[in-house]
């Protein structure tokens, strides 16, 4: 699968098969994806938090109202900011770094068989918190990402728009 198929099938997936593990070898490459992201001055300001405990997972599902999915998922990733790494010159800029972290790591899962679903955390300070607390981290959980083998198929589909597009020049 080269980047153009994996960018167009990749849909979020929330079913998944129930306990399927996943090889070192797969987890290394998506993390290693993740951190081969831009970022702004080359700050890399996350960490990842990798939850595979069927406990933590349950406690992640009742903090967060749209993750019932982690249940069944092989694992969450947690992708972590630290607003504080950023000079005057980035500030700001974290979240961004961490969204494309996010989408790097979708897609080599992807790539991989891996099917996930891209849950949001920060700016809801509800569940930032709740996730500071249950995966004992100071930085800032930017989003919840559930990896598991796909036990639902939906359909590619195309968003092109040009009316989204104005082209300024030849
Ligand atoms: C910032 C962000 C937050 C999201 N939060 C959730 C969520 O909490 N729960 C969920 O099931 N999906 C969540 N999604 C997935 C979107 O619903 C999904 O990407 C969108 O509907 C497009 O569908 P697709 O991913 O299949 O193309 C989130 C996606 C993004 C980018």
């Amino acid at each position: 699968m080269n980047v153009y198929e994996a960018i167009r099938t990749r849909r979020s997936i929330r079913h998944y098969v129930p306990g399927v593990p996943m090889s070192r070898e797969d987890l290394h490459k998506i993390l290693e994806a993740a951190m081969m992201a831009p970022s702004a001055r080359n700050g890399r300001p996350w960490e990842f938090v990798v939850v595979k405990d069927p406990a933590i997972k349950e406690q992640i599902r009742q903090a967060h109202p749209y993750c019932n999915h982690i249940t069944d998922a092989t694992l969450a990733i947690v992708i972590c900011g630290f607003p504080s790494v950023e000079s005057p010159y980035k500030e700001g800029f974290w979240p961004q770094d961490c969204a494309a972290a996010c989408e790097n790591l979708l897609l080599q899962a992807w790539e991989l068989g891996w099917g996930t679903c891209w849950c949001g955390v920060h700016p809801d300070k509800e569940r930032a918190t709740a996730l500071q607390q249950i995966l004992q981290v100071q930085s800032v959980p930017l989003a919840l990402i559930t990896v598991g083998r796909p036990a639902e198929t939906p359909d590619a589909r195309g968003f092109y728009d040009a009316a989204k597009v104005k082209v300024l020049g030849e």
